[in-house]
């Protein structure tokens, strides 16, 4: 795999995903329109729920965008790892009820090894503990081999943030190497040390949370993707934490 610039590696995810029959849209803006749950935007998907639920419908039932966003739960960790961040920046790509689980992997595996060129002993990824389909899909159609898929509970791999679309997620991880390792036999994919670098998360959004713990089917299953560029442009770049990217340092 080759330096790649921050720019660059946004400009290759969209228009990728754009061959893919996905319409590319600007970024919302961090404040919520209309979302009472949060006070700021925190993912890709954050600005568009209601194309999740089906309540809106979407220009396209395929989107790509890059969203500015902020996460205050992981506050506390800013500055102590490498990988976290108060202000980032999210690629997606999402599915309103229209490609799921199969399409999704493959396009990831596809951007990551092809397009990106990650050398595939460096890429792990996890699923939710009981998804036996996302194992199929990753070993049998994506060709990932099983030693490097590891099953997760619910604190990692079922995303939700408050109410809304949510649902079992599988993500992708970059193996940095032992020198960002924290030692500890049980390292791998999960672990809070900087070694395993999660990066693509897929979320399989097919329930609903109303924000009190109760989950309802939703009416159509989609897509939620959240790619973190600044982390992969620091695994592209080779540099040590977020805050080390072309973009940040040229400023
Ligand atoms: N919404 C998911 C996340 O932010 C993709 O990780």
């Amino acid at each position: 795999m080759e330096w790649t610039s921050l720019n660059d590696i946004r400009e290759k995810y969209l228009s990728f995903f754009e061959s893919k029959g996905h319409l590319r849209l600007p970024s919302f803006s961090l404040v919520p329109n209309g979302d009472k749950s949060l006070l700021l935007i925190n993912s890709g998907m954050a600005p568009m729920k209601k194309y999740f639920t089906g309540e809106v419908t979407p220009p396209r039932n395929r989107v790509t965008t890059c969203q500015k966003c902020i996460r205050t739960p992981d506050i506390e960790q800013v500055g102590k790892t490498a990988r976290h961040g108060t202000f980032f920046e999210m690629l997606g790509n999402f599915s309103f009820g229209d490609y799921f689980k199969k399409e999704a992997t493959a396009w990831a595996w596809e951007f990551c090894t092809e397009v990106l060129e990650m050398p595939v002993d460096k890429l792990y990824v996890t699923i939710y503990e009981n998804d036996d389909e996302a194992y199929e899909i990753w070993t049998k159609q994506n060709g990932v081999d099983p030693s490097h898929i590891v099953r997760l509970g619910k604190a990692d791999n079922f995303w939700e943030h408050g109410s809304g679309p949510c649902g079992p997620c599988s993500e992708i991880y970059f193996d940095r190497g032992e020198k960002y390792g924290c030692g500890s036999p049980d390292c791998g994919p999960g672990c809070e040390c900087d070694r395993f670098t999660e990066f693509w998360n897929n979320v399989f959004s097919q329930f609903n949370n109303d924000g009190n713990g109760n989950y309802t089917e939703l009416a159509q299953k989609n897509i939620d993707t959240g790619m973190g560029l600044e982390r992969l442009a620091c695994i592209m770049q080779g540099v040590d934490n977020i805050f080390e990217v072309d973009t940040v340092q040229n400023t």
